[in-house]
């Protein structure tokens, strides 16, 4: 669904929060959102944002606390952290102090403290080359039996949570812990990428205390693995995905990394929702302190500055012509390949292209590769940094999105609130985000010669000062509200509950 910033809909989530907020005579009801990543501290990519974002949207109806690992991150940014309950060690997991702490805005965040598991140099998932921690079963198992045992309730804490929200692999063991325990707590899992499973050894089941009657197909067993995931999907009350486009997708054998068949029960069952993202209020040209130049709908005057800003950081030569821009993970599903393929023939047009973020050494190798064959015209910055991610949403004309599948996308929300049109591949969030030939040009084969369609289109549109700003103020009069998804969760968390009793 594709809707225009403050319409009635958006009037009525308004109305439904302020009621939330003020008709509230009982407590409110306590959920625990537990994340691997979180932007206040530390993120490699969406979920990041999400994790920021959404719990505090949902503050205005619930209690909401949010469960962390305490990587060095964490303790690096927040050396206050007050202990406040102790996590007695199960299986093969140890023991932890669970530590609190509040965010400036007043969110609480509990952080698990376990130097032997978290307080290292490198992502939440890996040491600084990119390799993942072998010992990743137990770091993230820690954090899902950590969620249960806050759920079954902790003498010290003071605080239970009526309801756990899980994301992604990495606490999607959690439910299991409530199934195994016999702990009566409904449980939402929100899947944001699929093909990250969590599979791991059949000789760790019992370190991670999984009993062996649930190594079975309708289990954790995912071809003689262990699959966090599948546990997740199969324990869970409620399963949520990014999307109602990759809600649909990811039940088909295409999308459905091995896990279709179950999906499509879970969806026969009535246990799987779409609620698509949102982008948090900082994502605001006329507001927003990373630009050089602000802008607004009513003037678009500031872009130009903002482009040329890019251009001088990325060493561009100085142009009137199109600036692309790629902020994204450097890894097969984005499809970098396309986008390295397309450059030559952009740059023929006249184009440049900025890229920036990293993944797969690859990619990042043939990127820099092309900055030194096409000097000035093509800019590339492995690593990232948020304010020069905002200033090249801000500056460029277009984004390069071509996914071959892409649960949500916030990258192209991103792009049209600083008006800068994404070229992307119809597919997951980048369909329902994107209106094609509106606020963006959508493209439906992963191949090169349907990306340079879209891509002409584009320049075409380039071409018509009236046609390109006309798409430029659609795009960014576009929603994407947080609240619309927080009403959506607050519906499959009644669900959720309803299904556990
Ligand atoms: P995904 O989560 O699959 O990477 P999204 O479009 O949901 O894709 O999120 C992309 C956002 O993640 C970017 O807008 C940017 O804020 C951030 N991001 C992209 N690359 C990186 C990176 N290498 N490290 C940290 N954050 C990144
Ligand atoms: C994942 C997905 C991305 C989504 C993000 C946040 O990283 O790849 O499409 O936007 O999670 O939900």
């Amino acid at each position: 669904m594709i809707v225009p910033a403050g319409g009635p809909l958006d009037t009525k989530l308004d109305e439904l929060f302020r009621s939330g907020l003020s008709d509230q005579t009982e407590p409110k009801r306590r959920i625990l959102y537990v994340t691997s990543e979180m932007s206040d501290f530390v993120k490699s990519g969406g979920l990041g944002d999400v994790s920021a974002a959404l719990p505090r949207s949902l503050r205005a109806l619930y209690d909401v606390r949010v469960l962390i690992p305490g990587y060095r991150q964490v303790l690096e940014e927040r050396p206050d952290i007050e202990v406040v309950a102790r996590l007695e060690a199960a299986y093969g997991l140890p023991a932890c102090d669970l530590g609190r702490i509040a965010s400036v805005d007043g969110l609480t965040i509990y952080v698990m403290l376990c130097s032997e598991l978290y307080d290292r140099e490198g992502s939440p998932y890996g040491d600084p080359t990119g390799t993942d921690w072998s010992d990743n079963d137990l770091r993230f198992g820690r954090l899902g039996l950590a969620a249960a045992q806050i759920a079954s309730g902790l003498p010290d804490l003071g605080w239970r949570a009526d309801l756990l929200h899980l994301n992604d692999w990495p606490s999607a063991l959690a439910p299991a812990y409530l199934a195994w325990t016999g702990t009566p707590c409904p449980s939402v899992l929100t899947i944001h990428n699929l093909a990250y499973q969590g599979l791991f050894e059949r000789h760790r089941l019992p370190t991670l205390g999984v009993p062996d009657s649930a190594f079975q197909i309708d289990g954790v067993e995912f071809h003689g693995k262990m699959s966090f995931l599948k546990a997740g999907i199969v324990y869970a009350s409620h399963v949520t995905t990014v999307s109602q486009t990759y809600a649909r997708e990811i039940q088909t054998p295409e999308f459905g990394c091995g896990l279709d068949g179950l999906l499509r029960r879970c969806q026969a069952e009535g246990r799987l929702t779409g609620i698509l993202n949102g982008i948090d209020e900082t994502w605001d040209p006329r507001t927003d302190a990373h630009l050089g130049s602000p802008f607004g709908l009513s003037d678009l005057k500031g872009k130009q500055v903002n482009a040329d800003e890019v251009r001088r950081d990325f060493g561009l030569a100085v142009s009137r012509g199109p600036l692309f821009a790629v902020v994204s993970r450097l890894v097969h599903q984005k499809g970098v390949d396309l986008t390295i393929e397309s450059t030559e023939t952009i740059v023929r047009q006249g184009g440049q292209v900025v890229v920036t973020g990293r993944g797969e050494d690859r990619f990042e190798s043939e990127l820099e590769t092309l900055s030194r064959r096409y000097p000035g015209q093509v800019g590339v910055r492995i690593g990232f940094d948020e304010g020069q991610a905002r200033r090249m949403f801000a500056g460029s004309d277009f984004l390069l999105m071509p996914s071959r599948f892409e649960p949500c996308g916030l990258s192209q929300m991103y792009a049209q609130r600083m008006g800068s049109l994404p070229i992307a591949r119809e597919t997951g969030g980048l369909a329902d985000t994107i209106e094609d030939g509106v606020t963006g040009f959508l493209f439906k084969d992963a191949s090169l010669a349907a990306m340079l369609g879209a891509i002409y289109r584009a320049v075409d549109a380039y071409g018509s000062r009236r046609k390109l700003n006309g798409m430029r103020k659609a795009a960014m009069g576009r929603s994407f509200a947080w609240a619309r998804s927080a009403a959506g969760y607050a519906g499959v968390y009644d669900r959720a509950s309803t299904a556990v009793g």
